[in-house]
């Protein structure tokens, strides 16, 4: 096999796992997950068979938007750790063959960085303003917003500041947005780039990678009104925030910083825009990969899933870029539920969900069974795609969303402070502390029987340094999460977890990492999705065939040697509903 450290272009097909670090181990006992915790976890993460390690914001935040609200750029929270847990755990990683990727934010601050705080301090006019989006407002005293806009967590998108200007943001209003026609602000990231990379980071997860370049100011200023915030997606480049040409020269711009270092860094953006434009953010002289987030949002349902790779390996084609796959990350409900809820059109579907959370998971029947069975057969399905696959924490382990938090222990700031205003539950379902040992099982908490008090599934050490009691995990952990605690997985040969453990190797082993967004379909009718790769040269065989199969009606197996199937397969040589195999041939 080749060395993952020697290839420049890992990144093109790698497996990348997206660590929420709050949520995935507490190394200190404080209740939240840590640095450290990630260290600690290396071992799991290299016998799983990742290439790469994606890290949301371990900066230092006032967590009004779980660290996506970052105060200083260049740090670790110190409730995460410090900088030398950073290195410590970047040079871990390297030592098993595992990158780092780091995120980074370059929207909006923290409304407590230095540079928001500074902007206050010095008023109107200052130069500490034109780093931020300051204007101001309507109607006769200036006492209204500049215009209507919402921001995408609801309320306006304008806050108020004592001398009376109105400052942008288009998130919560914790998060200024940033004014990228500002020297000084490229400068600043340019920084921040090298920081990390100096530091060992081999690639970045860029936020609202389509949302720099805006253009408010004169004529353009005027023209507010033709848009919304929420227009990102239907646009013809004249939209004033989103997806304008002008953000290419900033990519183009850290391209330069990525070619500084061997080997090159990379980036991968987070862009929603229409899937005609993601090339863009992907080619070679800018980021080189642009999450396709198609899988995200499409339902089980062959159709939606066909189109989702087609348009997938099209984009990633245009942009000389390989694709990039994604069922679940740290903003969706987990697909294992999505899959188990009632199945409509794609779009009707991110609807139902919303509602059945809203409602504490009561609204819609979860049927965790089949959900189980149909996420078994997605990772296959989208294992064997050419490019890149990203696994968000928890999934391997076929975790469900939490869909009953108490509303009292929400952290994400979308159900309050929002517009939707107690009509959405956020998105804290999915970042509930990860179950590591079910040996540390919790009692069963007074205030609601279904979730555990005391200790964390091994989220957390029993005690902390000092040898007190550590803290509870600090999203509550469902008493279910028994069953899926990774002790409990490892000795289950049917588990999640080793479902995912042998995939992943099969891939590593079996199929050639390819510079091409191509595959070869295999017409097995409109229910099931095939397709074939070519095998690695020393994996003894020309073809790998992935089947899917979405129908009621069994499909015949295709000839050759079955390598892996997501279910054990009946006698007759069919492949059943909602089941995948790869056959090696
Ligand atoms: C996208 C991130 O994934 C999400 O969690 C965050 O709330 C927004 N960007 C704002 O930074």
């Amino acid at each position: 096999m080749t060395d993952n450290n020697l290839r420049d272009d890992w990144w093109k097909q790698a497996v990348v796992y997206q660590v929420y670090p709050r949520s995935f181990k507490d190394s200190d006992g404080d209740g939240l997950g840590d640095i450290a915790g990630v260290t600690e976890k290396i071992p799991y993460l290299k016998a799983l068979g990742v290439d790469a390690i994606w890290l949301s914001p371990f900066y230092p935040s006032a967590l009004a938007d779980g660290g996506y609200d970052i105060i200083d750029y260049r740090n670790v929270d110190p409730r995460l750790g410090t900088m030398k847990d950073f290195d410590d755990m970047e040079k871990a990683a390297h030592r098993s063959g595992i990158k780092i990727v780091v995120d980074i934010v370059p929207n909006h601050t923290s409304n407590e960085h230095v540079w928001f705080k500074q902007a206050l301090a010095d008023g109107r006019g200052s130069a500490a303003r034109e780093r931020y989006i300051f204007k101001e407002g309507s109607g006769p005293n200036g006492e209204f917003p500049p215009n209507d806009w919402g921001s995408l967590f609801g309320g306006p998108a304008w806050e108020r500041v004592d001398d009376g200007q109105w400052y942008l943001h288009i998130f919560a209003k914790e998060q200024p947005d940033l004014n990228w026609n500002n020297p000084e602000v490229h400068e600043e990231f340019k920084k921040t780039l090298r920081f990390w990379a100096d530091h060992g980071a081999d690639g970045f997860r860029v936020d609202v990678a389509h949302g720099l370049a805006k253009k408010l100011d004169g004529a353009s200023m005027k023209d507010l009104s033709r848009w919304t915030v929420h227009d990102s997606l239907c646009h013809d480049g004249t939209h004033p925030l989103w997806d304008r040409a002008q953000v290419h020269d900033i990519y183009r711009e850290w391209r330069q910083v990525f070619n500084e270092y061997t080997p090159h860094r990379f980036a991968v953006g987070e862009a929603w825009v229409v899937p005609e434009h993601q090339y863009l953010y992907a080619s070679p002289d800018e980021l080189g990969q642009v999450f396709n987030f198609e899988f995200a949002k499409a339902n089980w349902d062959s159709s939606a899933m066909r189109t989702a790779i087609t348009e997938g390996l099209k984009a990633a084609e245009r942009s000389g870029s390989t694709p990039t796959w994604v069922m679940s990350n740290h903003d969706v409900p987990r697909h294992a539920s999505r899959y188990g809820l009632p199945q409509v059109p794609s779009q009707a579907h991110h609807q139902l969900a919303k509602d059945w959370l809203l409602r504490d998971g009561t609204s819609y029947y979860e049927d965790r069974d089949l959900g189980t069975k149909r996420a078994r057969a997605a990772i296959m399905m989208e294992a064997a795609l050419p490019g890149s696959v990203y696994v968000y924490q928890g999934e391997e382990l076929g975790l469900f969303e939490v869909a009953n938090i108490p509303w009292d222990r929400l952290e994400d700031p979308t159900p309050f402070k929002t517009r939707y205003n107690f009509t959405d539950k956020g998105r804290d379902g999915c970042r509930v502390p990860l179950p590591w040992d079910n040996a540390d099982m919790p009692r069963a908490a007074t205030w609601d029987a279904s979730f555990g008090a005391g200790a964390s599934f091994g989220f957390s050490p029993k005690t902390k340094a000092d040898g007190t009691v550590s803290a509870e995990a600090h999203l509550p952990q469902p008493l279910w999460f028994k069953d899926f605690a990774v002790n409990a997985e490892d000795d289950d040969s049917g588990s999640m977890l080793n479902l995912y453990r042998r995939c992943l190797e099969l891939r590593a082993q079996m199929l050639t990492p390819t510079q091409l967004s191509t595959i070869d379909w295999l017409d097995l009718g409109s229910q099931v999705i095939a397709y074939a790769r070519k095998a690695s040269d020393d994996s003894g065989f020309q073809q790998i065939v992935s089947v899917t199969n979405f129908g009621n009606e069994p499909v015949e197996l295709p000839k050759g040697k079955v390598l892996l199937s997501s279910q054990t397969l009946p006698q007759d040589g069919t492949i059943p509903q909602d089941v995948t195999v790869w056959i090696a041939r």
